[in-house]
């Protein structure tokens, strides 16, 4: 009788490295997430198991890059429904899914990276330390698994530029590979953080990015200032919603810039509150 193999999820990076000994591969692709799998997490994870012959997905709410105690524990986690997700997906991905102390000595500490201060800007103003977390636990899965591709994606885009920044600063050997924003119907962008808001914020949450497309079509024709002075007043007529940050940013510094100039490329960047659940966004706009 043929055995069917129990296909699993890991708790220890060495039982992975056994595995990956015992199989060859041309090409391991890592996909790091924190979890409570999505549609975003979904075309991640698509995207590595076309392009490489082993897919690895890590599955770990990093406590390093939290620095607000409810917001970790607050952040959702389904692990079993998850690793049916990924199954489904690429039922020969390694899913990786250890307990802190496979990745930290207790107690777990973010470590200190000179990143040029892109982690500081933007959304690194706003989380203070947040990048250094990021910058450790994804350092510590590249020196774990030697990937040859990792996959990020744009709905946090300042995370890339980090990542980027800490490869080529400490010479890591990973080449990183994007998707862009993935959406609901409505055109608020996928986050595990989605399911904390009821069904009416959740709906009317579309603002956030609707705002960012009206933002798309001035920002040609008006000023940086009354772009800004626009979102202000979108936001304060909408008392559900509190603006935490707009900024618009050049693409590939995340230097914040005063008025329109064709020959740069640009973004903008938007943080809105609702329900207590930070939501983050962002859109090229040229
Ligand atoms: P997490 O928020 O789970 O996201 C994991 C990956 O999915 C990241 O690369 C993120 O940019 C991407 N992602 C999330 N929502 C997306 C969407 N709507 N469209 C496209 N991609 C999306 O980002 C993290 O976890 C953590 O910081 C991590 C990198 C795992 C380090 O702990």
């Amino acid at each position: 009788m043929i055995k069917k193999l129990k296909l699993r999820n890991f708790n220890h990076s060495s039982e992975i490295l056994k595995l990956l000994k015992t199989t060859g591969y041309e090409n391991l692709g890592l996909v790091p997430t924190m979890g409570s799998l999505h549609k975003g997490h979904l075309k991640l994870i698509e995207k590595c198991s076309l392009n490489c012959d082993k897919t690895i997905v890590s599955i770990f709410v990093n406590p390093t890059q939290f620095s607000n105690k409810i917001d970790f524990a607050n952040y959702p986690q389904s692990i079993r429904k998850d690793v049916e997700t990924i199954r489904k997906t690429n039922p020969s991905a390694i899913i990786y899914t250890p307990s802190e102390s496979d990745l930290y000595t207790a107690p777990a500490k973010a470590e200190i990276f000179d990143l040029d201060g892109v982690d500081k800007l933007i959304e690194g103003k706003h989380r203070k330390g947040h990048f250094q977390g990021v910058a450790t636990i994804v350092k510590r899965l590249f020196e774990k698994f030697s990937p040859d591709y990792a996959f990020f994606g744009e709905k946090d885009y300042q995370q890339i530029l980090v990542i980027k920044k800490l490869i080529k600063k400490y010479k890591l050997k990973v080449k990183i590979e994007t998707i862009p924003t993935v959406r609901e119907k409505n055109g608020l962008a996928m986050s595990s953080r989605n399911i904390l808001l009821d069904k009416e914020s959740r709906f009317d949450a579309k603002i956030i990015y609707e705002s960012l497309c009206i933002v798309k079509r001035m920002v040609t024709k008006s000023g940086f200032d009354k772009i800004k002075d626009f979102i202000n007043k979108l936001f304060l007529f909408n008392e559900h919603f509190n603006l935490e940050y707009f900024y618009i940013a050049e693409s590939c510094s995340l230097k914040e810039l005063e008025s329109f100039n064709p020959k740069i490329k640009i973004r903008a960047f938007i943080c809105v509150k609702v329900q207590g659940v930070r939501l983050i966004d962002n859109i090229a706009l040229n």
